[in-house]
């Protein structure tokens, strides 16, 4: 087996590792007391995404899953319906957290990512039905990971959001990898949360910090959100050492994501010449790419296997469905190396 600490770790952007520069900002950051409202660190970080969201307010979250719970757990009421996009990360791995702590249930609808305001509308639950569970909620993840890194179209947000507020219905984005969606389109991050009562977006993926994800909107809804994070055991306290670094990541980390879809484009268009690759390169829009092994190919769990033999980490979502992420931490020539492996592992080669 090829030596780990010199594996091309496509897994996840969540891989990364902070780099000496960021360590360095971690180390010299001023820090208090969280929960008193009083670390100059998280302070900092939270008035910053907060106005880069176009948000009254931001809240310090220990993750993206927390953060993903608590808007839950703000939005709703214990027996509601959401209404999500199919095989969103809420559904699909958060292990049943939306069941346990908010007690919702969720109704999945459309396709890649993305479903249209024709299909939300039919999937919409009255409140006062003496049958239905009421929608109060829907949730747009964008970008979409499980189906590979997608964009959720703006104009489509905007009128889905639209409708939803007609009905009393709330919306939350799961921006994780909102950073994404705006270097790709060269739209504003307040521009792409505009249409949302509630907003998260994570530190933790293409930014490169070790940790932590903050939850934007309403000054109300925030408040909200203190309560909810704290009942959760979320509420920390010196935690401007971890904002310290989500804030040299702003600096230093955002624009370079271009890079990364570039490579995840690279990765992509190696891979589609197989035959026994299932991938449209045209369809790879930023970091991650996610591709179905054809019939004739190993299945997913062999190909992870001998992929890791060869120094090649990535992550199996299905029987013959594989996911690899580009990210801060993989260089174009890693990325090149990496398709070549896999093309060769599939077609048999090697
Ligand atoms: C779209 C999306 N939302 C939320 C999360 C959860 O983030 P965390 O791993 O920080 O809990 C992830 C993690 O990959 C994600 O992809």
């Amino acid at each position: 087996m090829a030596n780990p600490s010199e594996s091309i770790d496509l897994r996840s952007d969540t891989v990364t590792l902070p780099s000496p520069a960021m360590r360095q900002a971690m180390a010299g950051a001023p820090v208090g007391d969280d929960q008193f409202g009083e670390d100059p660190s998280v302070n900092r970080l939270q008035e910053r995404v907060a106005e880069l969201l176009g948000k009254e307010a931001a809240l310090w979250m220990a993750s993206g899953t927390m953060a993903n719970q608590v808007a839950l757990r703000v939005l709703t009421r214990p027996g509601d319906d959401v209404i999500v996009s199919r095989e969103c990360h809420a559904v699909w791995h958060e292990t049943g957290g939306s069941a346990a702590n908010a007690g919702v249930q969720f109704t999945e609808i459309g396709n890649r990512g993305v479903f249209s305001v024709d299909e939300f509308l039919a999937a919409l639950r009255p409140r006062g039905h003496i049958l239905y569970p009421p929608t109060t909620l829907v949730e747009i993840e964008n970008t979409h990971n499980r189906a590979g890194g997608v964009i959720v179209p703006q104009e489509l947000i905007r009128r889905l959001c639209s409708e939803a507020r007609k009905r009393g219905v709330a919306t939350y984005l799961d921006g994780a990898r909102l950073w994404n969606v705006a270097v790709a389109t060269g739209r504003s991050l307040s521009d792409l949360s505009a249409p949302f009562d509630l907003v998260s977006v994570a530190l933790s993926k293409g930014l490169g910090a070790p940790g932590g994800s903050l939850l934007a909107g309403s000054r109300d809804l925030i408040t909200s959100a203190v309560r909810h994070r704290r009942m959760l055991g979320g509420a920390m306290r010196q935690v401007g050492i971890l904002a310290a670094a989500g804030l040299y990541a702003l600096d230093h980390n955002l624009n370079r994501l271009t890079e990364d879809h570039d490579n995840a484009r690279i990765i992509a268009q190696r891979l589609a010449q197989s035959q026994r690759i299932i991938l449209d390169p045209d369809k790879v829009q930023t970091n991650i790419l996610v591709f179905a092994l054809a019939d004739t190919a190993p299945d997913a769990a062999t190909v992870v296997t001998k992929a890791r033999d060869r120094g090649v980490l990535i992550f199996a979502f299905g029987a013959r469905t594989i996911r690899a992420v580009t990210h801060l931490d993989v260089t174009r020539a890693q990325c090149e190396r990496a398709a070549e492996i896999l093309v060769g592992i599939v077609d048999g080669n090697s």
